[in-house]
């Protein structure tokens, strides 16, 4: 029998969250409304009490964001290149610069010891990624952004479920973004959340007025019983508000989410034992530092001898096994060298992982037999 192609990822949706879609689309109501409310309040006391506000998307969160923190052309902000475009090209769509500083080649993650040189009187903020869902080196982070008055957004759209020094990733720092599209950790179809404090009135202002057309009421207030229609236009504000049917997926999503993670966390560790005899093959992401918990999002690999990646990937396709490069580094794509001329040879270890990162299947719904044959098939090709 054909083995069956195991993708990248897959989601696994709950059938009590097929019951709750199905709900919701006979409530009459599919817009921003209850469900989402519900949504935040949970995700809120998920992140112990910090405000979460839902997007159509991390990117959409990102961007809002950005203008939250008052980000104006000509800003320059630090980030990563070995990572989605999303995360540079909301900087950039804003007229700011996006600053890539080097990884550490170990971790894939931004190298804290080497932001400091790339601030500038024009650095606004700090963009750090934490890749995978292994949690970047925040202290020493947060740190500089201290001493040099810095804001810092972490795109966090690998990161539900990881933690830092034992404290989850959304429940301190500045701002956080998470992403919930359908191959992330926990889904609501499509979508996303900004989370910060409390005390970020300003910055929860411009998010709630950015994510629904500057508007000063949100949709649900102007359609209830008692509710006046009448509103305010306070500035252009895009359309990026979350609706009730992707709430409905989001919640119960959230209720399985730890679950889902140990789940991948075990799949991952399985492949790091099973891979420990080709360590002058491959690298994998280092073990964790710290007390970090790993969310489990991807299992990136590097294959030590460059030129033979594409034929890994080939090989892993043909014997249907779905590989992507996550991440091909942004500063070599065209925009990035022809709008900021950034160019080969500029960023040496995120053009060493980026030239020999592979991600492997890593889902909830991946059995351990699925993953015998994924770690068989990579054995057989450095065989
Ligand atoms: C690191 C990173 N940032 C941002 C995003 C954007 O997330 P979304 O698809 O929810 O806009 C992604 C999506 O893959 C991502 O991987």
């Amino acid at each position: 029998m054909a083995q069956k192609f195991l993708p990248l990822s897959r989601p696994t949706i709950s059938d009590v969250t097929i019951d709750e879609v199905v709900n919701v689309l006979k409530s009459g109501w599919l817009a921003t409304g209850p469900l989402c409310q519900r949504f935040e309040k949970e995700l809120s006391e998920y992140f112990d009490g910090r405000t979460a506000l839902c997007f159509t998307s991390a990117t959409a969160g990102l961007k809002a964001a950005l203008m939250a923190i008052g980000i104006k052309p000509g800003d320059e902000i630090i980030t990563t290149s070995l990572t989605f475009a999303a995360t540079a090209n909301v900087i950039a769509m804003l007229g700011a610069k996006p600053v890539f500083v080097d990884i550490e080649r170990d971790s894939f993650n931004i190298d804290p010891n080497k932001i400091r040189e790339a601030c500038t009187d024009k650095t606004k903020a700090i963009m750090p990624v934490h890749y995978a869902g292994l949690s970047v080196g925040l202290d020493p982070i947060y740190e500089i952004a201290k001493e040099k008055n810095l804001r810092v957004i972490e795109d966090a759209a690998h990161a539900m479920g990881s933690s830092y020094k034992n404290r989850k990733i959304g429940t301190f720092g500045d701002i956080q973004v998470f992403s919930f599209h359908p191959i992330k950790n926990m889904t609501s179809g499509e979508g996303g959340c900004v989370v910060f404090d409390s005390g970020l009135q300003k910055e929860k202002k411009t998010l709630e007025l950015q994510r629904f057309h500057g508007i000063d009421r949100s949709i649900w207030d102007r359609f209830s019983k008692t509710a006046s229609c009448y509103y305010d236009v306070v500035m252009p504000g895009e359309k990026s508000n979350m609706s009730d049917l992707q709430a409905a997926i989001g919640l119960h999503q959230l209720h399985e989410l730890e679950g889902m993670n140990e789940r991948r966390r075990m799949l991952a560790n399985r492949y790091r034992k099973a891979f420990e005899d080709l360590s002058e093959k491959i690298s994998m992401q280092e073990e964790l530092r710290y007390s970090f918990v790993h969310s489990g999002h991807l299992f990136p690999i590097c294959i030590r001898d460059k030129s033979k990646r594409d034929d890994f990937m080939a090989f892993l396709k043909e014997n249907s096994v779905g590989t992507t490069p996550y991440y091909m580094p942004l500063h070599l794509f065209s925009y990035y060298r022809n709008a900021f001329g950034y160019k080969e040879g500029m960023l040496d270890n995120t053009e060493y992982v980026g030239s020999r990162i592979v991600c492997i299947p890593l889902y909830t719904a991946l059995t351990e037999d699925e993953q015998d044959y994924i770690i068989s098939v990579v054995k057989k090709f450095f065989a």
